[in-house]
């Protein structure tokens, strides 16, 4: 059984990207001329996924906008003849069905994910955070589809992670059963480094089975008084196995001012027409440095 269905939750409220993030969701900062949310759905699509639910809500208009059609643009493209411009604003609406809903307040990523449950209706499904973009020619979420293909069971990306750091993440425990994959035992939200099982930190992509909603259900309002998804994760751990997938991959937390600047240095490079230019201009600062 292979997964079609996939959560992008993109409910929550940027605090650390303020004050843009007032007006402005942090999924529609642009990476040069895509916003960040673009790339999360390609890599979805190419994951094979052709069901998308966005998690919304207050102020997440214009992720609805960017995704719809746009007849009047269209029509003008259409007009000058600009066949170019044209499908590269067709492609990314016509390859996936997209459905909306919307998280009432910003209650956690447990509680986002949950507000999915009947569009999901029983099946495997994938969770994409909105913010964290990886780079790597099998798509994340295509790896953890493939583990999920072989053992039937929920699967979690996992990175390793500066041990200063593992304040910032969900820490897993894990059994190693080859060089990639460990059998979760246990996880642990925001621990302190001390407190830290390991310096494993689950990032944003995940496989579930649809037992997950019942867990998170069960879960208390846990770390920062939000419903945490590791709850449900640790919950639905003691009755299935979890399985913890070490990724082949760059990944990019958009949603934290530096990472966001190294992304868009990073893909400028990568970007034939411009990778000659930045880097002179790279070259030259750094020498004035
Ligand atoms: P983050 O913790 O990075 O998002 O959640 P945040 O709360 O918006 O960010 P800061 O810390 O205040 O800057 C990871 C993902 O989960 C979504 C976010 O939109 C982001 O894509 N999320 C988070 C929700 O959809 N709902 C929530 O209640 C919380």
């Amino acid at each position: 059984m292979t997964i079609k269905k996939a959560i992008i939750p993109a409910a929550g409220l940027g605090t650390r990207f303020l004050p843009v993030t007032k007006s402005m969701p942090k999924e529609m900062l642009p990476i040069i001329d895509k916003p960040v949310i673009h790339y999360v759905v390609e890599e979805a699509i190419n994951s094979g996924i052709d069901d998308i639910i966005f998690i919304t809500g207050r102020s997440k208009r214009s992720i609805e906008d960017y995704f719809d059609d746009s007849p009047e643009l269209e029509m003008h493209l259409m007009s000058k003849g600009k066949t170019e411009m044209l499908k590269m604003v067709r492609d990314i609406s016509s390859l996936v069905d997209i459905h909306y809903i919307r998280q009432k307040e910003p209650r956690g990523l447990g509680d986002a994910i949950l507000t999915a449950e009947k569009h999901i209706s029983g099946e495997p499904f994938a969770v994409l955070l909105g913010d964290d973009i990886i780079v790597n020619s099998t798509p994340c979420t295509k790896q953890l589809i493939e583990v999920f293909i072989k053992y039937g069971r929920s699967t979690i990306a996992v990175e390793e992670v500066p041990l200063e750091k593992v304040i910032n993440y969900g820490i897993i425990k894990g059994r190693k059963l080859d060089e990639h994959l460990y059998v979760l035992e246990d996880i642990v939200e925001k621990p302190s480094p001390e407190k830290a099982p390991s310096n494993y930190g689950a990032i944003g992509r995940y496989v579930f089975t649809p037992e997950i909603f019942d867990c998170i259900k069960k879960s208390e309002y846990g770390v920062g008084g939000e419903i945490q998804l590791t709850d449900g994760i640790k919950l639905l751990s003691e009755s299935q196995k979890i399985y913890a997938y070490k990724f082949t991959g760059k990944r990019y937390d958009t949603g934290d001012k530096l990472e966001y600047i190294k992304a868009i240095v990073d893909f400028a490079l990568e970007n034939e027409e411009m990778r000659e230019e930045i880097l002179a201009y790279l070259r030259e600062n750094i020498v004035k440095c």
